[in-house]
């Protein structure tokens, strides 16, 4: 039998448990955006974006997506990107985002295996986010 609370004898802790719950999806979306706003390959289309408010939504986001509660009500990812399609978002763009993701866990030292797994889950949603 597992002792932790959040695992069951049979079942695994979820990815947003063993990355360190809200605390580490805070520190990870905070330090993230501060990479994308000073890079000029992406920052544009931030330019008119309430950043308080994405920065809600985003940790919203990846706290449902890597198995957390579900509190996200924002937009599907298809139509919440679909005006950036038509500015031009493409698949380089989205490579440089998940530079950014990568490089942000490093930084606050998730271990290896995790931001495998959460890289996997933010690939997953490639095609919605460039409308394809
Ligand atoms: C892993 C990939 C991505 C995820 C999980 C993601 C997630 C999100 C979420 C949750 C929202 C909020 C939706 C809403 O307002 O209801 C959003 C909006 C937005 N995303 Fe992404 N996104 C991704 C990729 C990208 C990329 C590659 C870019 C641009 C380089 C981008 C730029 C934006 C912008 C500018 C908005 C605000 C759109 C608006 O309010 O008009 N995202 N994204």
């Amino acid at each position: 039998m597992n002792s932790t609370s959040e695992t069951t004898s049979n079942q695994t802790a979820s990815l947003y448990e063993r990355i360190g719950g809200a605390a580490a999806v805070d520190a990870a979306v905070d330090l993230f955006y501060r990479k994308v706003l000073t890079d000029y390959r992406i920052n544009r289309f931030f330019d008119d974006i309430n950043m308080e408010d994405q920065i809600v939504k985003q940790k919203a986001f990846f706290t449902m997506a890597f198995g957390g509660p579900n509190n996200y009500t924002g937009s599907d990812m298809r139509n919440a990107h679909a005006r950036l399609v038509k500015m031009g978002l493409n698949n380089d763009h989205f490579n440089v985002v998940m530079e950014h993701l990568g490089a942000t866990m490093q930084e606050l030292n998730v271990p290896h295996e995790l931001i495998v797994e959460a890289a996997s889950i933010a690939e997953s949603v490639r095609n919605d986010v460039l409308g394809k």
